[in-house]
């Protein structure tokens, strides 16, 4: 049986009880996590022999390879092969085929002698063990033709371009009205320029592959978010069929993007069991992962705001110009949320790129949302301070009854509730009412706030559910979970849609060979793999029901299927029913299965869909050194239904700690003399630890948003980083009278101005 239809909230089915959806369970894999059972792709044992790569890195930002000495090293201790572009295996051309999605094109490596970022791979030398290995590749040498690179991006600014699609694809330039009129008339305005710091994702596991190949077939033990285009992009790479290609990932330590595209230690773990016809493992260390899983770009933005002396916005203008790669265009979405979030008549937006040699830009955690709420909530409160109106009561001032420029009602939009419950909670009517205003001592107090908002999405995504014998489901699909916890609410759902105990719900997920979903990412991943495995079961429970019907030995023979409901492990129709495991054994034979696929209808087109937040900080500033201390956050969130309180919770939660930490730590500092992160360590990148996180208050509206898919939710995963660094910068504003207008805050750039 297979259902597929583009989701409709007036015709589709929609889960509306539930039981154990919401709930804070802990996640299911957590045992398994904790105690070393779940295995992580470089952890997999494959048939022997395996050996161990290791990437030898470019030490130049752009220029060409005009000698490799590969003799020390293949002649070292165990060493099986040394890999590169004089001998590595012929891949698909780079980009190609130019399909939509671009992590699913060919990204090869050792392809040639050209050099186009620091740290791109020149070698992998193979050896018998990981110390072999590495050992040797400490003697690989290499003589480079090095060229004059771009490397600053203020330095730039005049090469600046418009790409044709920023993020996803939305257009890099928007206008309403005519914002220059209206600005240059406005009372009161803001115009202010900004800059944010190169930051670099770095997930707990490290970017791992363990390949092997049988004959023409490649499986692999992979740490990828999105199988289906990683499977696409690997055998545009290799050359070979997708059929061909079979990825496991089944636990992964984090992605935040950087797991969304194949990057090269999947591939060259791929082409070296190739050519040794050995298993390889390949892992990048942790300063590889600064240099090869792509960053997030340093932006300069200007934000332009006129305002009525009453607080309305008359003109809003947000310009960005991002860094991007010279041999690979990286666009995000910095000022689309502009678009949708403040009502104004006029209105502008724009995205230029400014290409350098460095490593290509990647999605990082809220890519767009997470640097432009950062500075466009930061010049809010400016306008605040310069309209002499209270922050809240601004924002609720501009909210818009329509999308401001699709003139389309919101899905859900319960921003002025998230913004009034959290002013009330925090105590935001005691906040310092003037900067300097409040002291404990040497530090200065202050109290700050900022709204989020980010798109939410579905993505089309199928899903298995089987009914076992005894009883029980089981759900495939090729969902990956990243730590966020898709084992557990998918659990959820399908107990809940088949009436059945969470103990009689199995979730299979991470397998290549699994029905296609949208992966984990674009905070997209919950509801579109929720709403598949949804949809599967109620085609399911049709044909369960259509089964017992049918047969002369259920209770329920020849009753109507409209009135079968599913409870508590039993298909009933009225007071008649019959257990899932009689009907599950009676039909193991035949088997009772079914495919539910959800796809994005025209909502969109219909209804402006976000997820909304509102964020309120306390910080001290310290007179003397001004070290920044937060004392206390509060985030208040709008994701329609919570599937699950306590995994929503986390990611709420991290993600307020990563806008605090972008706000005052994470600076990606390039080393102008080889175009490198020069702080590429977890020692030199600064960002928060336990000791820098205040005691953080995340609090969820209870709602359900159908108009954005049959379970109801809306996106969580990216919500938290959304805005919430505004916060504290704004706090630190309150507390001090400095407005630093360069991110991350470092103390220094306070100093300069507090006068005490
Ligand atoms: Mo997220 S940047 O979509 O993993």
């Amino acid at each position: 049986m297979a259902d597929s239809q583009a989701y409709d909230p007036a015709s589709s089915a929609k889960l509306d009880t539930v039981t154990f959806v919401g709930q804070p369970l802990d996640r299911l894999d957590g045992v398994a996590k904790v105690t070393g059972q779940a295995k992580y792709a470089y952890e997999y044992q494959t048939r022997p022999p395996v050996r161990f790569g290791v990437i030898v890195e470019a030490s130049i930002a752009r220029g060409r390879i005009l000698a490799l000495d590969t003799t020390l090293a293949e002649n070292a201790p165990g060493v099986r092969l040394v890999m590169t572009y004089l001998n590595a295996p012929k891949q698909g051309a780079f980009g190609q085929p130019a399909a939509i999605n671009r992590n699913a094109r060919a990204r090869p490596v050792l392809a040639d002698a050209e050099i186009l970022y620091f740290g791109q791979p020149i070698a992998l030398v193979v050896a018998d063990s990981f110390e072999q290995a590495r050992a040797a590749a400490a003697l690989v040498r290499a003589r480079f033709d090095r060229q004059q690179a771009d490397l600053i991006l203020k330095d730039h600014l005049d090469h600046a371009y418009r790409p044709e699609r920023v993020g996803p694809g939305f257009a890099p330039d928007a206008a309403v009205g005519d914002f220059e009129s209206a600005f240059a008339a406005a009372p009161v305005t803001v115009d202010a320029t900004y800059d944010n710091a190169y930051q670099n994702h770095n997930p707990l596991e490290p970017h791992a592959a363990l390949a092997q190949w049988d004959g023409d077939t490649l499986t692999a033990y992979v740490s990828q978010q999105n199988l289906a285009t990683a499977r696409a992009a690997l055998a545009a790479t290799l050359q070979i069929a997708p059929e061909n290609v079979h990825l496991i990932s089944r636990y992964i330590g984090g992605g935040f993007g950087s797991k969304l595209p194949i990057n090269t230690e999947i591939v060259l773990a791929s082409l070296a069991a190739r050519v040794l016809g050995h298993s390889v493992k390949v892992a990048l260390t942790r300063q590889q992962m600064f240099s090869n899983t792509g960053h997030r770009p340093a932006f300069r933005q200007r934000i332009r705001l006129g305002a009525d002396q009453d607080g309305h916005l008359t003109s809003i203008a947000h310009e960005v110009w991002g860094q991007t790669a010279r041999f690979e265009e990286f666009a995000e979405q910095t000022a689309t949320f502009t678009r949708s979030l403040y009502a104004a008549p006029n209105r502008l937006t724009r995205h230029r790129l400014v290409p350098l040699d460095l490593q290509h830009g990647e999605t990082m955690r809220a890519p767009g949302e997470a640097p432009g709420l950062l500075v466009f909530e930061s010049a809010m409160d400016e306008l605040a301070t310069a309209l002499g109106i209270d922050p809240v009561e601004l924002r609720l001032r501009n909210e818009p009854n329509l999308d401001p420029e699709l003139q389309v009602p919101f899905s859900s939009r319960r921003l002025a509730t998230c913004l009034r419950e959290g002013a009330l909670r925090f105590g935001w009517d005691q906040r310092p009412k003037s900067p300097q205003s409040r002291r404990e001592g040497r530090q200065l107090i202050g109290f700050g706030m900022s709204a989020g908002i980010r798109p939410n999405k579905i993505g089309k995504s199928s899903a298995q559910v089987t009914l076992r014998p005894d009883g029980g489901v089981t759900a495939r699909l090729d969902m990956t979970d990243i730590g966020t916890g898709s084992y557990t609410i998918l659990t959820q759902v399908a107990a809940d849609a088949m009436g059945l105990p969470l103990a009689a719900v199995t979730i299979e997920l991470g397998n290549s060979d699994f029905p296609e979903t949208t992966g984990s990412g674009g905070s997209l991943g919950a509801g579109s793999a929720c709403s598949a495995v949804y949809n599967a079961c109620v085609v399911l429970r049709e044909s369960v029901a259509r089964s017992a019907i049918a047969d002369a030995r259920s209770p329920l023979y020849r009753a109507a299927s409209a009135d079968v409901v599913f409870r508590d492990g039993r298909a009933m129709v009225g007071n008649v029913s019959e257990s899932l495991s009689d009907i599950g054994a009676r039909s193991s034979q035949t088997g009772l299965s079914a495919i539910g696929t959800i796809e994005p209808g025209d909502t969109y087109r219909r209804y402006s869909q976000y997820s909304y937040a509102a964020y309120f900080a306390e910080v001290q500033v310290d007179m003397d050194t001004a070290e920044v201390r937060a004392r206390r956050m509060l985030g208040v969130f709008d994701a329609g239904r919570i599937l699950n309180a306590k995994t929503a919770r986390s990611q709420l939660l991290g993600g307020m700690i990563w806008g605090l930490s972008a706000s005052l730590y994470e600076e990606g500092v390039i080393d102008t003399r080889y175009g490198s992160f020069i702080n590429r360590d977890l020692a030199g990148y600064h960002f928060a630890t336990n000791a820098d996180v205040p005691d953080i208050e995340v609090v969820m509206l209870d709602d359900v948003d159908h108009n954005s898919n049959p379970v109801g939710s809306k996106g969580v995963g990216e919500l938290g980083i959304c805005g919430s660094g505004a916060a504290i910068a704004n706090a630190i504003f309150n507390a001090t009278g400095v407005r630093v207008r360069s991110f991350p805050i470092t103390l220094e750039k306070i100093l300069v101005h507090l006068s005490n």
